[in-house]
This record gives structure tokens, sequence and C-alpha cells, in this order.
């Protein structure tokens, strides 16, 4: 029998309830499609912070990231709690994991599934239906930048991955009594190649017709120019797939007037986190928005699957939290592993609960809990034939 061996890290607020329904409706899956998982539960998040690492930036040490790297996956809740500083458990976990293990893909579906009502008028199951696969080791989120206060300075900034290392080196005169910070945003070719293919591969696999690619260029001409060009020398090799381009603002109104356009949207990774926000809310909002940090190469680095959703402290362990997101991060994980069947069963489980209209959470205007929605999706995975 086959054993994947995964990492928990269910982490703060409702990050561990939605985890554990993730978990349960995981171990109806390994049921139905004959594997087994070995699950290892990390206590990565706040309370550990606090009692091993107060003072230091990162909520994981190397060593953590060591031993989470051993792992076929890991399954993640969510971090974030008002005692720890917002850049540990954000920089120091999730971004931190992102970069070292070169998760340069962030797959993030959404799709309107039965049962769920979008705030988009009049819109039914499956119209909107699209991934939005965002860069997601570049562009201004590598935490270079500096601030300056009426004098000179000279800053050392070095952008070390594995993929390139890349040393710039910015002087800054300034008049006294000035302030001025600045971010640099960097996208190198090897970096907008690698996940512009990703994204028509994902194309080709879903038997979709369309990628739309989605930049600023006409503003920050270097970045995007570039990204521009390496998109139009990818989709060279996929005559099949139309390539479109879509300037980010006028993206994020489309989305809105006729998301039902979009197949795969290709976004570098800041346009990215704000474009698949709002293709979360015309699904349903947070709580049906699953997210997954893919290193496709699985001997080069572990990937990551998560509900997109924060930790949502107020919420926190009151067992009232839409697990949904996570039972759908928990579907790309099977994805991920190859257990492309169950996958899908582990979607249709979810739409017959949803649809059933029984079982409903708060944020769908119900009263359910967590638990509930995940004994409920799980039973209904198990009555279901691979
Ligand atoms: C996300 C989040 C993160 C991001 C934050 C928490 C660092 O918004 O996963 O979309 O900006 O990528
Ligand atoms: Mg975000």
């Amino acid at each position: 029998m086959k054993v994947y061996s995964v990492a928990l890290i269910p982490g703060d607020g409702i990050g561990p309830e939605v985890l554990k329904a993730g978990k349960k409706v995981m171990n109806a899956a390994a049921e139905v499609a004959s594997f087994t998982w070995q699950w290892t539960e990390y206590p990565f998040g706040a309370e550990h912070w606090l009692k091993y690492r107060k003072g230091l930036p990162t909520l994981m040490s190397e060593e953590d990231m060591a031993k989470l790297g051993t792992h076929d996956a890991v399954y993640f809740g969510a971090v974030g709690d008002p005692r720890v500083p917002e850049h540990v458990e954000q920089a120091g976990a999730l971004l931190w994991m992102r970069f070292y293990f070169d998760q340069y893909i962030n797959l993030r579906p959404a799709k309107l599934l039965r049962g769920v009502a979008s705030p988009l008028w009049g819109k039914k199951p499956k119209e909107i239906n699209l991934y939005v696969v965002r860069e997601n080791s570049e562009d201004f989120y590598i935490g270079l930048g500096s601030r300056f206060t009426g004098t000179k300075g000279s800053e050392h900034l070095e952008l070390l991955r594995t993929l390139y290392k890349a040393r710039f080196k910015v002087d800054v005169d300034l008049e006294p009594g000035d302030e001025l910070a600045y971010q640099i945003g960097a996208i190198s070719r090897r970096g907008a190649e690698r996940v512009i293919r990703y994204g028509f591969e994902l194309a080709r696999r879903k038997k979709l017709t369309r990628v739309t690619v989605v930049h600023k260029a006409n503003v920050l001409t270097k970045m995007y120019g570039l990204w521009i060009e390496v998109a139009e020398s990818v989709a060279k090799g996929y005559p099949d797939i139309e390539l479109e381009f879509a300037i980010v603002d006028a993206a994020a109104m489309w989305l809105v007037r006729r998301p039902e356009w979009f197949q795969v949207i290709i976004a570098p990774n800041m346009f990215g986190d704000i474009l698949s926000d709002l293709a979360a809310a015309t699904v349903g909002g947070m709580g049906f928005a699953p997210g997954g940090n893919i290193n496709p190469d699985r001997k080069v680095g572990v990937s990551m699957f998560e509900p997109i959703h924060g930790s949502a402290p107020r919420h926190g362990g009151l067992n009232k939290a839409n697990p949904v997101a996570t039972i759908l991060a928990g579907k790309l994980m099977l994805e991920h592993l190859g257990e492309d069947r169950v996958a899908e069963l582990v979607e249709q489980a979810t739409e017959d609960v949803l649809d059933a209209g029984k079982i409903r959470t708060y944020d769908m205007g119900g009263t359910s809990s967590c638990s509930a929605m995940g004994d409920a999706i799980s039973e209904r995975l198990l009555q279901l034939k691979l």
C-alpha cells in the first residue's frame, strides 16, 4: 500500500479546527483510494514562538525547515496571533516556506460550487471556474528595500535563491530633513519562464483553451516588460492555447463583470495576491478558497497546501469556521501526489454536501459547525466509488 508522509501544521486561531476537518476528509480519501497517510504534527504557531523563539524573526528554525522538507507534502491551517509580531508569522513562516522550498507556484483555483451563492448576481455553478497561477518567489515580495532619513545611505542588498543569486548596491543621497523608503521588485527571465510554462501546462492538462497573463507593463515597463516578453516566447510552444494579456486593473474589473471569461490567469506575485482574493470573493468568499504553494519537483522542495484565508483569531476555538477551503486545499495536495481521481471525489463530496444545503457554516448564513461540515463531507466521500 502506498504511504504518503505529510507534515501537519495546525497553527493559530481557526487553523487547528479547519485542519482537523481537512485531515478527517483526507483520511476518508485514503480509505476510498486505498493508500495510507503518515501524519506528523508540528506545533509551529504563536505558542511555540512565545515559548521557544521569542525575539527571533522566524517561526521555524533551519532545523525545523529541514524536517518539513523530508515529507511528501505539508498540510497547513493558518498562522497569525495578536501576541506575535505580524512579520514573524507572515515573512517568518509563510514567505520563508515559499522561498526555502522554492515553492515558485501559488496555485489558487476559484470555482463556484453547487450550493454556494456568488455575490455576483445570477452566476450559476461552474460558470466561474478559473485558476489563478501566481508567481510565488519574486516581484515585490523579495523583501529588499530600505528607509532613509535625510542622509546619504548605501545599501548592499542580496537576493540569494536556489535559481540564481543577485546582488544590488543602492546609493541614496537625500536632502536633510527628508525621508524616503524604497523597495525593490525583481523578475528574472528564468523565474518568469517557469511559472508561465506551468500555467500553460496546467491549461493543457485541464483541457482549457485560454491563458490570461496579467501585468502592468504600461507603468512598470522593465519588470513586466520582461514578463510579457517571456510569456510571448513560452506561448509559442502552445499553439493550441490562446495567449491573452490583461493589465491588472482591467483584469480586476473584468473579474467582476465577466468572471466566466477567465480560465487560467497567470500573475506576478503581488497582482496574484490581490486577484486571488478577488476571485475567491466571486465564488463565495475565503471559506471556499484553497491554495497550493508548489514546487513541481518534489525532490527539490516540498509543497505546502493551505486555505488562503488567515487565522481569524477572534473566531478561533469556536468551531464555527468554514473548513471547505482547507478541504479543497487537501484536494490540491492529492493532485500534487498523483491521486487525481480521489481528488475529484473530494470536490464532488464537498459539492454534494453544500448542494444538499443542510450543513451551512456562518459565512453561508447558517449555524453549522466546522466539524459538522468536515464530518458530513467525509461521510459523503466514503459513499463514493473510485
Ligand atoms: C497570501 C497572504 C500572504 C501573501 C501574506 C500573509 C504574507 O496574503 O498568502 O495571499 O501576501 O502572500
Ligand atoms: Mg493574500
